[in-house]
This record gives structure tokens, C-alpha cells and sequence, in this order.
């Protein structure tokens, strides 16, 4: 983590230090383009502008490039249960989103399923989140707060299957993985409406 962290603050120092030596003529804006114009090469265009930086490794990439997409394309190995997310749960995410996740200072993740038409409509993970690929994306890449990507992907996906537990959208014994996750069916899965062309009144 601390790796990535100094990765992206030299980047945007690189970053900054190119833009100051356009701005003020010691580079020209030109100058990125001399020789290799329209080639589409970024390894020769990095070097030939302001000759800072370098193309990044697929290893330093693959570090940042961790998005999970909804039809689950994305997810890595491993697999968690509803008891070893309890296990995880009370320590590391109770204090801030409650019990069960019913709610705390960092807000309710589960409950809530089947309000949203309601008078009190109560939006958590399990009652909005149209996808429950989305809650391994996020868990893995944001929480806990003080200490995001601490978690192994099998810790994420027993969280996941925790969570989900908690409204039923998941049976207890069900074990969460690549394969099983995507096939999960959010209860606000359909609750979506298209907002262009926008519907008539
Ligand atoms: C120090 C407090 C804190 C801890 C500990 C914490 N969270 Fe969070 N969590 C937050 C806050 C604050 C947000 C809202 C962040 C935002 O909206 O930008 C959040 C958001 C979330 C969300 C998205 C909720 C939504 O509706 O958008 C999920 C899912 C989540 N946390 C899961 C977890 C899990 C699982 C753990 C334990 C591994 C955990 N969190 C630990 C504070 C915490």
C-alpha cells in the first residue's frame, strides 16, 4: 500500500514539474510529438517529451487495476462463509456500521429491503445495490476506513457472504466466490428505470 501511495505522488509530482516547464516555454508543446508523431507509441513519447518520467510496468498497473465489474469479470480467487465473515465483522467493521450492519457513524449496510416504494424508504447496501459484485469492489478496495486493502480476497468474500446473510438475500451455508457472487440477485436488482428518453409524467 505504502508502495502505491509514493508511486502515485512521484507520478503526480512528474506530473506537476511537466506542466510548469510547458507553462513557462522550457518545453515546447510540441516537443512530445518531434519523431514519433501519430505513431501511438507511449514509451517513445514519454521519453521524448520533457524526458520525465516512464511508462508503467503491467505489474504496477495490475496493483491499481482492481475494478470488478458487475457480470463479476474481474473476480480473483478465493472464497469466504458466512461464519468467518461474522468472525471478521465484529472487530473490524462493527464500531463504525453497527451490529449486523444495521447501522453506526459509518452507515447501514444491511436492512431496509422492500421500503424504497415506501413513505420511509431506508437505502443500504442490501435494499439499493443492484449488484453484489459492487459490495466485494468496494469492501476490498475502501474498508476498513483507517486501513483500506488490509483485507485478503477470501476475508472480502466471506464479508460479502456475511453481509448479504443478514436480509436472507444469501442462504447461511452458501459459500461465496467468483462463480457463486455474480449469480447472486440483488432484491433492487430490476427497481432501476431508465431516465433517458425520459419517461412521461
Ligand atoms: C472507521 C469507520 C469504518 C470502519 C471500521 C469500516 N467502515 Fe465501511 N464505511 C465507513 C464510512 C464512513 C463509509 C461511507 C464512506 C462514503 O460514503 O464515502 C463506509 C462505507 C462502507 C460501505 C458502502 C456503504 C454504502 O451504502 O455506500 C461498505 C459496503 C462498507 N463500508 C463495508 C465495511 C466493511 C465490510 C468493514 C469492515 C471490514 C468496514 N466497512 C469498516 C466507515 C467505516
Amino acid at each position: 500500500m505504502h508502495k502505491t501511495l509514493i508511486a502515485i505522488t512521484l507520478a503526480s509530482i512528474v506530473i506537476a514539474v511537466g506542466a510548469v516547464l510547458v507553462a513557462v516555454g522550457v518545453v515546447p508543446m510540441g516537443a512530445t510529438n518531434e519523431g514519433g508523431a501519430g505513431n501511438g507509441n507511449a514509451q517513445i513519447v514519454a521519453h521524448e517529451g520533457a524526458g520525465l518520467g516512464r511508462v508503467a510496468t503491467e505489474a504496477e498497473v495490475a496493483l491499481l487495476n482492481i475494478s470488478i465489474r458487475p457480470d463479476g469479470v474481474g473476480l480473483p480467487p478465493g472464497q469466504g462463509t458466512v461464519q468467518e465473515g461474522a468472525l471478521i465483522f465484529g472487530p473490524r467493521c462493527a464500531n463504525c456500521h453497527g451490529p449486523r450492519g444495521r447501522g453506526g457513524q459509518g452507515g447501514r449496510l444491511s436492512g431496509g429491503v422492500g421500503t424504497l416504494g415506501g413513505e420511509e424508504p431506508i437505502k443500504t447496501v442490501n435494499s439499493y445495490w443492484p449488484y453484489a459484485t459492487t459490495l466485494f469492489d468496494y469492501i476490498r478496495r475502501a474498508m476498513p476506513l483507517y486501513e483500506p486493502q488490509s483485507l485478503t480476497d477470501s476475508e472480502v468474500y466471506a464479508l460479502v457472504a456475511y453481509i448479504l446473510m443478514q436480509d436472507r438475500i444469501i442462504e447461511p451455508t452458501d459459500v461465496m466466490n467468483a462463480t457463486t457472487l455474480p449469480q447472486v440477485i440483488m432484491p433492487n436488482r430490476n427497481g432501476f428505470v431508465e431516465w433517458w428518453p425520459r419517461p412521461p409524467e
